[in-house]
């Protein structure tokens, strides 16, 4: 079961604009990417299940919802996915984090693992994977192999920018996993960036090059 959710709302269009333009300082983008990713946030965990439980307020006793089921885990793909990974922990602070190190090999476009960590109990959680960027989706596949290879079962696909080619490629590797995403551009160019996209988001971030 295929599934994309274009997250549409006019806070996160507005800055995503301000994040595209190349004239935006890396304190700027990263400021912005950590704000979008609480508004990101809201929709990725929209639907997570409630239970309720019975609490006392200073009135009365009542039953209230509440979260169900087991923490769940932010994984992050490095380095950019960190941008994203700093909002949702003020969102969910009782998350748990995966740290998934993968780098996109310039001339092959192919994901190069180098590190990962990440809860032992992941086939008992919800994992949401984080990255900015969705290109030739070889990251994002990469990434959702190794963690359902960790025994993931339950998981959505979270980014700020998605290439039409990523989104097919991606929904074709792991159909059961929901993509989350501020905008599909129009096109990968022929070095496997998104047009217009915003350039490379690790060194957008972090002021490297
Ligand atoms: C970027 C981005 C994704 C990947 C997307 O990371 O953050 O992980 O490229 O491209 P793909 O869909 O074609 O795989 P990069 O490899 O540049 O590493 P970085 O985050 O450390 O900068
Ligand atoms: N990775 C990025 O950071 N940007 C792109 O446009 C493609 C891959």
């Amino acid at each position: 079961m295929k599934s994309v959710t274009v997250v549409d709302h006019p806070l996160v269009q507005h800055k995503l604009t301000i994040m595209r333009d190349k004239e935006t300082s890396t304190a700027g983008f990263r400021r912005l990417l950590r704000e979008i990713s609480l508004l990101l946030g809201y929709e990725v965990t929209r639907n997570l299940e409630l239970t309720t439980k019975t609490i006392e307020t200073p009135l009365q006793t009542m039953e209230a919802p509440t979260l169900e089921g087991k923490k769940l885990v932010f994984a992050s793909v490095l380095r950019a996915g960190n941008g994203l990974l700093e909002g949702l922990l003020d969102l969910v602070p009782a998350a748990r984090v995966a740290h998934v190190g993968l780098y996109r090999d310039h001339d092959t476009l192919q994901a190069v693992e180098y590190f990962f960590k990440a809860p032992s109990d992941l086939g008992d959680r919800l994992v949401i994977v984080v990255d900015p960027m969705l290109a030739t989706a070889n990251s994002a596949i990469a990434a959702i192999d190794m963690l359902k290879g960790r025994g993931a079962t339950n998981l959505r696909f979270l980014c700020l920018l998605a290439a039409p080619e990523g989104i097919e490629r991606f929904t074709a590797a792991h159909p059961d996993v929901p993509v989350f995403t501020a905008s599909i551009d129009e096109r990968l160019n022929e070095k496997g960036y998104i047009v217009p996209g915003l350039g490379d988001a690790g060194d957008r971030m972090y002021g490297t090059k």
